[in-house]
């Protein structure tokens, strides 16, 4: 177990920038995941931690061992750092058993055979597959697999993990079991992690704290309540959950925490808290979760809100509650609510604390 220090590493592809400037340091023991767009780094860090490849500039140390550091020349090959790396493509040896699979790291290693059999069976049972030792991997399913991959890093007790879309070969049920038996897992071992998923309900669920990268750049780092409730900006906002983005003009401003009056693009007036201070007459953009706008008749009794006009452009049934399109001035929203509204003009609800204002119109696809 060891901290994990990152420091300014930058990895260039010919032009493309894959990693800008990163900086990150995991605790002792953390579960920290990268999230962010196809493209924007993820995987470039990940190699750069392993050794897998050279990074530009920059400095990461695990522990007490500097694994890279671009200023002094400092480069210690993969198979010098102590990481445990599993893919997404688990790559298990076919023609070998699980349990040799598990044991040929300990081989390279030259661990004696009775050790080898010892901690074979111990991580076998840790990942629960001792039964399916003698199988083959074309014997076991998708998570089965996946758990033996997982098994072949663990064994040889890894400072750090590094884990890149484990599970999103899975299918959707599969994927499910294998998040919770993860979760599981990991207070279990107490492992230093960075985990890379597409998946914000895994982000969401399984993380200590959740950097969020756009581009190469770390667009913000927090636990994942942080992130969800208070995005630092509109991308990490739209990319972390659903988000409905209205267009406004500050009508009466406020400090930091005062009551800001906005006025929407057709007029209708919505009072806010805002936690950021907003200035008079400047253009900003107003955030929602689905889950904070009620239609009107369902508005809580004793929190204070304000009640908008709208029109209904779709509603689906998803199961549980409704999923309904609105329109405000040409801007989209969505709503999730317990039944289906009867008209296509709805008055509905924005509460006056939970909104959140960023500057200027915001760029993102609603
Ligand atoms: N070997 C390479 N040669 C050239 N460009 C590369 C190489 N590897 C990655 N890149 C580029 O670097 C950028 C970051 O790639 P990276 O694989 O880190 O993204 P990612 O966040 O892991 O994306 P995904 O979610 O799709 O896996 C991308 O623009 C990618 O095209
Ligand atoms: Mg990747």
């Amino acid at each position: 177990m060891a901290e994990l220090m990152i420091e300014g590493l930058t990895k260039r592809f010919g032009n493309v920038t894959a990693v800008d400037n990163v900086n990150l340091h995991v605790a002792d023991g953390e579960f920290v995941t990268l999230l962010g767009p196809s493209g924007c780094g993820k995987s470039t860090t990940l190699a750069a931690v392993a050794g897998l490849d050279r990074a530009d500039g920059g400095r990461i140390q695990v522990g007490k061992t500097v694994y890279f550091d671009a200023a002094r020349g400092t480069y210690l090959p993969p198979e010098a750092r102590s990481c445990g790396l599993v893919f997404q493509s688990y790559a298990l040896w076919p023609h070998m058993t699980v349990a040799d699979n598990v044991a040929f790291p300990l081989t390279l290693r030259k661990v004696t055979t009775t050790e080898r059999k010892r901690r074979v069976s111990e991580v076998l049972d840790l990942v629960e597959m001792e039964p399916y030792a003698a199988r083959y991997p074309h014997e076991l399913s998708g998570g089965q697999q996946q758990r033996v991959a997982l098994a072949r890093t663990l064994v040889y007790h890894p400072a750090i993990l590094l884990l890149d879309e484990p599970l999103s070969n899975l299918d959707a049920k599969l994927r499910d079991r294998a998040r919770a038996w993860l979760a599981e897992l990991r207070t279990r071992l107490h492992l230093t992690t960075i985990y890379v998923t597409h998946d914000q309900i895994e982000a969401l669920s399984l993380s200590d704290r959740i950097v969020v990268m756009n581009g190469g750049h770390i667009a913000q780092i927090g636990t994942p309540q942080e992130i969800y409730e208070r995005p630092a900006d509109p991308f990490v906002a739209d990319f972390i959950g659903t988000t409905n983005f209205l267009p406004a003009r500050v009508l009466h401003g406020a400090a930091a925490g005062g009551l800001t009056v906005l006025e929407l693009g057709d007029g209708q007036r919505l009072e806010v808290l805002a936690e950021r201070p907003a200035t008079e007459g400047s253009t900003v953009t107003i955030a929602f979760r689905p889950e904070q706008m009620r239609i009107a008749q369902d508005a809580p009794p004793d929190e204070a809100g304000s009640l908008v006009s709208t029109r209904v452009t779709g509603r689906s049934y998803v199961g549980g509650h409704w999923q309904v399109g609105l329109d405000i001035a040409g801007a989209p929203l969505r709503l999730e609510t317990p039944r289906a509204p009867p008209e296509d003009d709805l008055r509905i609800w924005l509460p006056q604390r939970g909104g959140i204002i960023f500057r200027g119109a915001a760029d993102v696809v609603a």
